[in-house]
């Protein structure tokens, strides 16, 4: 902030006076510099440090794994700041699965001999005692009703081991012993989430000797499988949203993203509560702006698990709704002292998916010099957020972070001490400022989103996060 205020003395000067009271001009301004314009300024006076450093300390009191309760106390918050604010919230629950940790163990028993089956890949565990009943390759449509109650006996091959534990699921086998169909080895087979009934694999001649058995009459079948399978478990995304005046209304959406949920045991201080309490911020300074375009900010869960809550959110958008979606601005990681190195503009770059500029990208590079930073930003390429899924569905959309990264990424020591409130002021001001260009008033709907405007030179970076 201090750097600004430099800036902004050269800015509005220009000239400066002399020792010897001539005017002099004053030493050269960064070469991107310019000024905030008034539109800017409704927005970034408002922003206060102060109040993001609050919210992570808030959020990072305790570990916000996904599917826990620690992730349930932060997105509680989130939506009840959302609401104070005035936005129509919405809490987005989704299903996510952990698998169980083993040891993943199986045995099979038919007419008293003990067979030393292998346990499908993520394989229910239970364990069951029924009729054994040959269903051939299991393939759609030729499963018969009378397996219901049964164990199936598969053989491999044609389809995958899920679509066939799929065909006889509904027809309410009560479990698999699929056979190999070459060699001597029995360790394949995969199961899904969801699929509840234990599957085991046996070989080849274990298989084709069970089915010459089931040709002289009825074979039961012992089958137990422990130690194995998915937990399912419920994360949320937090959406908000701010319809623009009914009477100027371009009928576009703005996005601003981060992820609320954390590491297993980490505090997740960077990671990303910083980012939380940068979209909160933001909310909190546009709640009562005119505006002719929609603002949605939205805080995901399970991004660590895989970026699951953007890509559930994702899939909920109809094509219609996806094509009005302009922007989306994702922050992740965006207030560590640590990060950044010794790069201008304390390391804040812009990366995109295709390592390509886009409107997010023009966007910010010109608001980052006209606001706190006082520098055009770089951009770069790389995936590893919640860009992604927007990028996939053709939004214009990129990662705000200071790379390289801290030491403490993803460790229990990624704390609030180790957060600088003057980046999360920059960066609430870069993407505050982009964010308000499209949703003024007096801007122009974007005539096209994948078309965006050239407004400064910035550059390309190669800069590798590390870690
Ligand atoms: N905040 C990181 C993203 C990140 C890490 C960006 C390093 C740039 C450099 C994010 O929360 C994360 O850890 N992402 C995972 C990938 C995700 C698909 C699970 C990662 O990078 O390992
Ligand atoms: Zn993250």
């Amino acid at each position: 902030m201090t750097r600004k205020k430099t800036m902004a003395v050269l800015l509005t000067a220009g000239i400066v006076l002399g020792v010897n009271g001539v005017y002099a001009q004053g030493p050269p301004a960064a070469p991107n510099a310019q000024s905030a314009t008034a539109f800017d300024n409704k927005i970034i006076k408002k922003i206060s440090a102060d109040n993001m450093y609050n919210t992570i300390a808030l959020l990072s009191a305790q570990p916000r794994e996904a599917g826990t309760e620690g992730e349930l106390i932060g997105v509680q918050y989130i939506k009840s700041q959302f609401e104070k604010y005035g936005y129509e919230t919405e809490l987005q629950p989704f299903k996510i699965y952990d698998t169980v940790k083993g040891p993943r163990v199986g045995s099979l028993v038919i007419n008293g001999e003990s067979l030393n089956p292998y346990v499908f890949s993520g394989s229910y565990s239970a364990e069951v005692t029924a009729e054994v009943m040959n269903v051939g390759l299991a393939l759609p449509g030729t499963v018969p009703d009378t397996v219901k109650g049964k164990i199936a006996l598969i053989e491999r091959g044609t389809n995958p081991f899920v679509d066939k534990v799929k065909n006889v699921l509904e027809k309410g086998a009560v479990g698999v012993i699929l056979y190999n169909n070459t060699g001597t080895a029995n360790n394949v087979g995969v199961a899904d989430p969801g699929q509840n009934i234990p599957a085991v694999t046996i070989t080849r001649a274990q298989g084709l000797a069970l089915v010459e058995q089931l040709k002289n009459g009825p074979v039961s079948a012992h089958v137990k499988v422990t130690g194995s399978g998915y937990i399912e478990k419920t994360s949320y995304n937090v959406i908000a949203k701010m319809k623009p005046n009914k009477n100027k209304d371009t009928g576009q959406v703005v996005m601003v993203g981060a992820h609320h949920d954390s590491v297993p045991g980490g505090p997740g201080a960077n990671d990303d509560a910083s980012g939380v309490s940068t979209v909160l911020e933001l909310a909190r300074v546009m709640a009562n702006m005119p505006i002719d375009t929609e603002l949605r900010f939205v805080t995901f869960g399970s991004e660590e698990k895989g970026l699951l809550g953007s890509y559930h959110y994702a899939s909920t958008l109809s094509e219609e709704e996806a094509d009005r979606i302009v922007a989306h601005f994702q922050m992740d990681m965006v207030g560590s002292k640590d990060a950044g190195g010794n790069n201008p503009a304390g390391g804040l770059i812009m990366y995109t998916i295709d390592g390509k500029k886009n409107l997010v990208t023009d966007l910010g590079a010109a608001a980052g010099a006209r606001t706190a930073a006082a520098e055009a930003i770089p951009y770069g390429k790389l995936g590893r957020s919640d860009h992604q899924p927007f990028h996939e569905l053709g939004i214009p959309a990129a990662l705000f972070i200071h790379s390289p990264l801290e030491p403490w990424y993803h460790t229990p020591a990624d704390t609030i001490d180790k957060i600088d409130k003057n980046k999360l002021q920059e960066t609430a001001e870069i993407v505050g400022a982009s964010v308000y260009q499209i949703a003024r008033p007096d801007t122009p709907a974007l005539k096209n989103a994948r078309v965006a405007p050239v407004l400064i030179d910035y550059d390309f970076e190669n800069r590798s996060p590390g870690a």
